[in-house]
């Protein structure tokens, strides 16, 4: 397995639920992280947990609808580094509804959050990915595979996040970057406990995929040697009937 120790990684989504397990999985490893979302607070206690595992850690406040605060921090990581080891996608916003009432101000903010905002920041880590060669990692979801009812618009967002992973896979592959999809099913976050309290429905976190089983997941897929490349994994809760 390949070692992650002083790899430099930007994690969106930072602050909470997935990519937070994932960030301080990456710590445990011994990565660099560039913590990103919005919430500073979040991400500096984040990153107070992860220099507690021995990494080293950077709160870096960032809201995926502004170009601007993107391209300031690719000109920081093209400051203090010159490259780009790992890229990992995992922020967002979800609304539901069904498409005759969702409403159009949540499909902008979705589309410009998880696709536009990703697809910016891919753009600007790019030239960095290139040099290290890294590896970017898209955290999608089920419903970037299927497109359940009263979750329409959501699965646009992650369907279009889907096509982007598979068409750059194939246009950097060759300069040795690697692209994985993970689609996760029900996972016990912040997210998914406010989606059971307005569906009226008792959370029992435990029945549900755990952020540290994507985490070791994902972190796994990273360290493989470079003659394999992980392209898509598909991870659901045990508990089916929940
Ligand atoms: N939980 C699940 O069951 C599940 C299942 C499948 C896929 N996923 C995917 O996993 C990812 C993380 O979800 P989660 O369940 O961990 O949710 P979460 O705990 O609510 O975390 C969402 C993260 O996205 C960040 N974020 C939201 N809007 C942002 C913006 N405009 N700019 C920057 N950051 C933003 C939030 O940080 P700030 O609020 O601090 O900005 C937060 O860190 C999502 O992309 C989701 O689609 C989750």
């Amino acid at each position: 397995m390949e070692s992650l120790k002083n790899q430099i990684a930007v994690v969106t989504g930072a602050s909470s639920g997935i990519g937070r397990a994932i960030a301080l999985s990456l710590a445990l490893q011994g990565a660099e992280l560039y913590l990103a979302a919005r919430r500073k607070e979040l991400l500096e206690a984040v990153a107070k947990e992860a220099q507690a595992l021995g990494a080293r850690a950077h709160a870096c406040p960032v809201d995926l609808t502004k170009d601007e605060d993107i391209h300031v921090l690719g000109e920081k990581l093209q400051r203090e580094f010159g490259r780009l080891h790992i890229l990992l996608l995992c922020g967002g916003a979800i609304a539901h509804g069904t498409h005759e009432k969702a409403s159009l101000a949540d499909l902008d903010l979705m589309y410009r959050s998880n696709v536009r905002g990703h697809y910016a920041l891919v753009q600007t880590m790019l030239p960095l990915l290139r040099k290290a060669p890294g590896q970017i990692v898209f955290i999608n979801s089920s419903a970037g595979l299927r497109s359940p009812v009263g979750a329409g618009q959501f699965s646009a967002t992650q369907h279009a996040f889907r096509s982007i992973a598979d068409s750059l896979r194939d246009e950097i592959n060759a300069d040795g970057i690697r692209v994985l999809c993970i689609y996760p099913g029900r996972t016990a976050t912040p997210r998914m406990e406010r989606l059971f309290d307005k569906e009226g429905r008792a959370y029992k976190p435990e029945l549900l995929l755990q952020p540290e089983d994507i985490a070791e997941m994902v972190t796994h897929s990273l360290r493989l040697p470079r003659t394999a490349e992980v392209t898509d994994i598909s991870i659901r809760p045990m508990q089916k009937s929940y």
